[in-house]
């Protein structure tokens, strides 16, 4: 299969990591005789020094003309640490989920069984956690109104949702479960918000056309809670866009380490993959940071264009490299000798020789 990636690695760690990432797709394109492409470009703080925007359109264009899109991370202190920054990194992954029409932003949780003491939780309360969260990306209060007093001193962002945003990716959750476990959790705070009740009369609607599927209700608060004393309970989770980035990453505890979180966000047209983690800049340049997030990021951009056994070998050498304890000191502490590239080596050769690499 002919591919044209857009690499867009963005701040911090984001460039160690989707080299890593990269390297895992360029064995597979050789071992399965794919094509694919990778074409660079800046996005976030990187972009904004070199540009003062923090999505070119040059970058834009790119991934719009390309089949998906690897991310990195984004973000700089310089601007957490500055709330009056009027152009600020972030900006340009929102704009750039916007553009790319990115509705639904599929994340995965799940707690590997060579990692289940990894986890502050007990394991007998983990151990067989499977998710997956299913967060609207394009709507609620990242989008809506944003607005500031003339004095400074009033500031409102409007949470706004509509029923075809709802009920399009109501539709990619209720067709997930269809292939899992049969169930769908609509996480929201229907008791206090309009747009929350909104979801819950469209959402009990869509399921309506999945009959196998059965729907119930969290408020925020209580799935918060039911998160970390429960996560088996739960298969799918459907929920809106703030809701869905704190719950994930409260999630990421299940699997002992955020580095390890991969995401899809896709919509009609486009899509894109990229770790659930930020840019982490203290570790910038360390070799510390868990390239495994982004691998399995790229894993799921196979699974996107049908490349299933492709995406099935990475993620059996993510696998071997934590039963190996090949890993970065996240989750192996006791060794700072096993660096983000170390990792991305091990995956790379297990792809090629995935019999080789059975050392234990
Ligand atoms: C995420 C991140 C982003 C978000 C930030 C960087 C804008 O936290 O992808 O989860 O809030 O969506
Ligand atoms: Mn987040």
């Amino acid at each position: 299969m002919k591919l044209k990636i857009a690499l867009l690695p963005g701040d911090g760690i984001g460039p160690e990591v989707t080299n890593q990432a990269v390297k895992a797709l360029k064995a597979i394109a050789s071992e399965y005789d794919h094509n694919f492409q990778f074409t660079q470009a800046d996005v976030g703080a990187i972009a904004i020094d070199k540009f003062n925007d923090p999505l070119p359109k040059e970058t834009l264009d790119l991934c719009k003309s390309s089949d998906a899109v690897l991310f990195g991370a984004i973000g700089h202190p310089k601007y957490d640490n500055d709330p009056s920054a009027k152009v600020r990194p972030e900006q340009g992954l929102l704009k750039l989920r916007k553009e790319l029409g990115l509705f639904a932003n599929i994340r995965p949780v799940k707690a590997y069984p060579t990692l289940l003491n990894k986890s502050p939780l007990k394991k007998d309360i983990i151990e067989g956690t499977d998710i997956s969260i299913y967060r609207e990306l394009t709507g609620g209060i990242y989008f809506g109104k944003k607005e500031l007093s003339d004095d400074g001193n009033i500031a409102s962002d409007l949470c706004e949702y509509s029923r075809p945003e709802i009920e399009r990716i109501a539709h990619l959750a209720f067709k997930s479960a269809q292939t899992r476990n049969h169930k769908v959790t609509l996480v929201d705070k229907a008791n206090v918000l309009e747009s929350s009740r909104l979801w819950r009369r469209v959402v009990t609607e869509v399921a309506k056309g999945y009959p196998q599927v059965t729907l119930d209700f969290l408020f925020v608060d209580n799935a918060a809670m039911q998160m970390i004393l429960n996560p088996k309970q739960f298969d799918v989770i459907l929920t809106e866009n703030m809701f869905g980035d704190i719950i994930s990453d409260e999630a990421s505890v299940i699997g002992g380490s955020i580095g390890l979180l991969a995401s899809a966000s896709v919509g009609d047209k486009y899509s894109m993959f990229e770790p659930i983690h930020g840019s982490f800049p203290q570790a910038t340049g360390k070799g510390i940071a868990n390239p495994i997030a982004s691998i399995l990021s790229a894993a799921m951009l196979l699974d996107h264009f049908n490349l299933n056994t492709e995406a099935e070998l990475i993620r059996a050498g993510v696998e071997k490299s934590l039963k190996l304890k090949i890993s970065t000191p996240d989750i192996n502490p006791a060794s700072d000798k096993v660096t983000t590239s170390i990792v991305g080596d091990f995956i790379e050769d297990f792809i090629f020789n995935p019999k080789d690499t059975n050392l234990n």
